[in-house]
């Protein structure tokens, strides 16, 4: 029962791995290829919202009717994501963004050390979380947020809700290689407040795309539910 009645919803969704990098040759990052942001935000242009995805680096063609902007690393994802908030309704946080960058970018290929002997050790610093910057900003109406996890996944994708101040969290269990980074399926369980109570929907394993379907349906209705409350 979407709430035929508002304005056109405006989405904005982060996708794929950021990449941090180390020196002119070498980065850190992550296994995410982008599948599941990208079958989102095609599923939230079917149902009828004008979505903007903020993509980290990946090798998938721009769904139709999608406005997508390329960044590469969290800082970068992070700027994108603050310049869209003000026109945004829903952000969607599928990002697998890097916690962690290089304190300082090495202007030359770092060479190998001759002390040492064969260890190297790399000064990393934390990354600004975007989705709980974003949410913290109170621009955006409502606030999604994924969790990766690889054990006790619904407790830490129920932390991540309370502790980011989101609204819905969609709780991943990545240790299963068939339905994480990469795979062209998932089995996702949304999570969602309902005033003081916290809402479990498990969603059975499906394809990426019509996983995307069933939770745009639900993450719109949670939307309106939340604006006529
Ligand atoms: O891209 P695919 O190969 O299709 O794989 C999909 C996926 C496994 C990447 C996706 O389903 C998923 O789970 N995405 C979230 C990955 C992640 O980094 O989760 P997290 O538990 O580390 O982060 C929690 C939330 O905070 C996420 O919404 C993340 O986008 C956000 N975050 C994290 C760190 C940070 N610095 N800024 C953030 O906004």
């Amino acid at each position: 029962n979407v709430d035929q009645t508002r304005d056109k919803l405006r989405i904005t969704i982060t996708a794929g791995p950021t990449r941090e990098p180390l020196d002119p040759v070498r980065y850190l990052s992550n296994h995410s290829s982008g599948k599941m942001g990208f079958a989102l935000a095609e599923a939230a242009v079917q149902q009828g919202a004008d979505v903007t995805l903020i993509s980290g680096p990946v090798h998938l063609p721009t769904p139709e009717g999608v406005t997508r902007l390329d960044v590469d690393t969290a800082e970068q994802m992070l700027d994108a994501v603050l310049k869209a908030l003000p026109s945004t309704h829903m952000l969607i946080g599928c990002a697998a963004v890097a916690d962690y960058r290089a304190a300082t970018v090495a202007e030359h290929k770092i060479k190998k050390q001759s002390q040492n002997g064969d260890e190297l050790t790399l000064h990393l610093v934390k990354n600004p979380d975007i989705i709980a910057t974003a949410a913290a900003r109170g621009q955006a109406k409502f606030v999604v947020g994924f969790a990766a996890e690889t054990q006790d996944v619904e407790a830490y994708a129920e932390d991540k809700l309370i502790r980011k101040k989101l609204n819905a969290i969609v709780a991943n269990d990545v240790s299963d290689p068939t339905i994480g980074f990469g795979s062209d399926e998932n089995r996702v369980t949304l999570l969602s407040r309902r005033g003081e109570h916290i809402i479990r929907q498990p969603l059975p394993q499906a394809s990426k795309a019509a996983l995307s379907d069933t939770l745009i349906q639900q993450l719109i209705s949670l939307y309106d539910q939340h604006h006529s409350s």
